[in-house]
């Protein structure tokens, strides 16, 4: 477009067409239930209410409003970053998972039993293991155990509660595996799942030693590919588990040593967050055919343990895409039921006791992150066109013809024109800043540029919105046009997966829902990498950049992130040394929320001792340079004493940012 320079249009800024407002009727928290698709992700765990605020409902009739919990926390002087454990939630979850399997064998006329774990690296947290030990005992479940430190700490935790079935997978050494027999010389109802063949001579030679005939598992390798992100944790390609040759040659060695009956546990991982059903009805079929030829050759086999994998509906798509899945609990329990069942009936094998180790279905829905914004920033200020005078002193006419294309940009924005003015504005703004780099721009020429460039982009969406027009170029608008809210927690270490493998988690205020939420907003963490953000959000159909939120009004502004209670904690890091926030166990206790424990979140001086430093020696060191301060003249005593207190505070204190009138 050539640029035709008009001191007339420069000066008409007010022509702009106004934009009427895209709805007219008043916001309601149903619009805010809509917007951030609650009843999709929720599984009916939470809600808005007619306050405005996100609760949790885990019981019917029942609900805990999160906004005066972080209300009541902040009073008790625990501040976000809070994670908010929901024991009931917990408990409801374990009963559902349970329910499904009973009815689904009730259905299917199953005569084997239902004994599912809980894997404990989901989450390790002692609280959360004691509570499925505790909750999870009275509903039959067991533990599972990756790794030798796992096993030590679910040893001790079944003490009072032997019966437990404990299941052993990951690699072990002769360390592990004796532990595990002498564990069952204990009482302990525990099985060692076999990996590899070197773990088999250690069983053997183990059980020998110390005179037992233990329960033995094998895994098996499936040739049915896992699905989904962790889709190598099954297939031939597998890290663990046996080809269907080595599992000949463990009955073969298990015969030898007269032990072939205590061979009792068939498993399989299918990989985790499998978002296909079709995978999982694959892998059980597979696995019971197995299960049954290693049945008639002599194996004393009377459990099928089928691993986890179960999803969670992250984004209640209900969708074959990562984040979702495309079943419901109740049909995975179903096809896997119905699949066992009719592989043993026709083989005339005794239906096995099925074991599920499914724990990301089990916790992930009893967390919920809040912290609070700090701040924002963006291009929002520079909506309206800049007067040029601010920038520009001399005639108009000396203007560069940058400025001048972004001014006729500007004006031109119209119905038919959005994208050739995009184009337009985006030429003349790179223009622009070369010139500036050259040495041709002023400063404040730039920032007039910049200014026009913002209003070019703001006009051109507002037009867009409210003509409906759908092109595909101008969709980016929105992410540039959007602000960056600065929260008060650290991806790293509270959200690992959105960084690692672009996990995706519900994403909400947790009050002002009967308000519009006006501004659209990516959230940037408060760690010092560019990384540290979340730019992607539920929506209909596939994931939007920005979410809607609420303009800050120098009030706290909470925002949650729900069902972070699989995975997140274990596999968060220290980035920036922010170290675990607080967590808070809330229960129902006669129909009214109550703080059962708080575990305060780490100390700068705990995370600096974490990686090495000696926190005396630190603030003995501050200590001694204040007082050479002192007797240099440079600080006088009282703000020697201010700044040591400052330090010694800081090392007792919350990694995170507190508000001033923190203790
Ligand atoms: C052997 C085994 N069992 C169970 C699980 C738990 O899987 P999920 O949490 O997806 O149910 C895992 C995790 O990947 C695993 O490796």
């Amino acid at each position: 477009m050539p640029p035709a320079y008009n001191v007339a249009l420069m000066t008409t800024h007010a022509a702009a067409p106004a934009v009427p407002p895209l709805d007219q009727h008043p916001w309601s928290v149903r619009d805010s239930a809509d917007l951030y698709r609650v009843e999709a992700w929720a599984n009916g765990y939470f809600r808005i209410n007619q306050r405005g605020h996100v609760a949790a409902t885990p019981a019917q009739g029942i609900e805990i409003d999160l906004h005066d919990v972080v209300t009541g926390l902040r009073e008790r002087a625990i501040h976000a970053p809070v994670l908010l454990r929901f024991t009931d939630i917990l408990a409801h979850r374990l009963g559902a998972i349970r329910e499904a399997f009973v009815s689904a064998m009730k259905e299917n006329a199953y005569r084997g039993d239902y004994r599912p774990v809980y894997p404990i690296k989901v989450n390790q947290q002692h609280q959360v293991v004691a509570e499925l030990a505790d909750v999870g005992h009275d509903l039959g479940f067991g533990l599972e155990v990756g790794s030798k430190p796992e096993l030590l700490a679910v040893m001790a935790m079944t003490t009072p509660t032997p019966d437990q079935l404990i299941i052993c997978n990951g690699f072990k050494d002769a360390r592990y595996i004796e532990a595990v027999i002498l564990a069952t010389k204990l009482g302990r109802s525990i099985i060692p799942v076999v990996e590899n063949e070197l773990e088999l001579r250690l069983v053997i030679d183990c059980a020998n030693r110390y005179g037992i005939r233990p329960n033995i598992g094998v895994r098996a390798k499936l040739s049915s590919s896992g699905d989904g992100r962790w889709r190598d944790s099954a297939g031939s390609r597998s890290k663990f588990g046996l080809f269907t040759s080595e599992l000949l040659d463990m009955v073969d060695t298990l015969r030898e040593h007269n032990l072939l009956d205590c061979l009792t546990l068939l498993h399989c991982h299918n990989g985790s967050q499998v978002q296909n059903i079709r995978n999982i009805k694959d892998a059980i079929t597979e696995l019971t055919h197995i299960y049954v030829e290693l049945k008639r050759l002599g194996a004393g086999l009377t459990t099928l343990d089928i691993g986890g994998g179960l999803g969670v509906d992250y984004t209640g798509e209900q969708a074959n895409q990562f984040s979702s899945m495309n079943y419901t609990l109740e049909e995975f329990a179903s096809d896997v039921v119905y699949r066992i069942r009719s592989v043993c009936d026709t083989a005339e094998v005794e239906h096995p006791t099925v074991v599920t180790e499914c724990g990301r279905a089990m916790v992930a829905y009893s967390s919920v992150l809040v912290f609070d914004v700090l701040g924002s920033t963006g291009p929002r200020r520079f909506r309206q066109p800049p007067e040029i005078a601010r920038f520009h002193e001399g005639p108009l006419e000396d203007l560069p013809q940058p400025i001048i294309d972004l001014q006729e940009a500007y004006n031109d924005v119209a119905d038919n024109r959005l994208l050739e003015c995009y184009h337009d504005a985006q030429q003349a703004r790179d223009q622009a800043l070369t010139l500036f780099s050259l040495g041709y721009l002023t400063l404040p020429q730039r920032a007039l540029a910049e200014r026009l460039f913002w209003a070019t982009c703001f006009r051109i969406r507002e037009v867009r919105d409210r003509t409906g027009e759908e092109i595909e170029e101008l969709a980016s608008l929105d992410l540039i046009l959007s602000d960056v809210y600065f929260a008060n927690f650290s991806l790293f270490q509270s959200l690992p997966d959105t960084w690692a493998i672009d996990q995706m988690f519900p994403v909400m205020p947790i009050h002002r829902l009967q308000e519009e939420p006006t501004v659209q907003a990516i959230l940037a963490d408060i760690t010092c990498d560019s990384d540290g953000k979340i730019d992607r959000f539920i929506a209909d159909g596939k994931p939007d950049r920005t979410l809607r939120m609420h303009a800050l009004d120098g009030k706290p502004y909470y925002l949650g992130v729900f069902l972070v209670g699989a995975y997140q904690e274990t596999l968060g890091d220290l980035h920036n040394l922010f170290g675990d926030v607080h967590a808070v166990h809330i229960r129902l206790e006669d129909g009214q929320w109550c703080i059962e424990d708080v575990v305060k979140g780490d100390t700068a001086g705990e995370v600096l001792a974490y990686v090495q430093h000696d926190t005396a020696r630190l603030k003995s060191m501050m200590q001694r340079d204040c007082e050479r301060a002192v007797r240099a003249g440079r600080l006088s005593v009282d703000e020697a004493r201010v700044l040591t207190r400052f330090y010694e505070s800081g090392l007792d204190g919350y990694t995170y940012l507190e508000p001033p009138d923190a203790p």
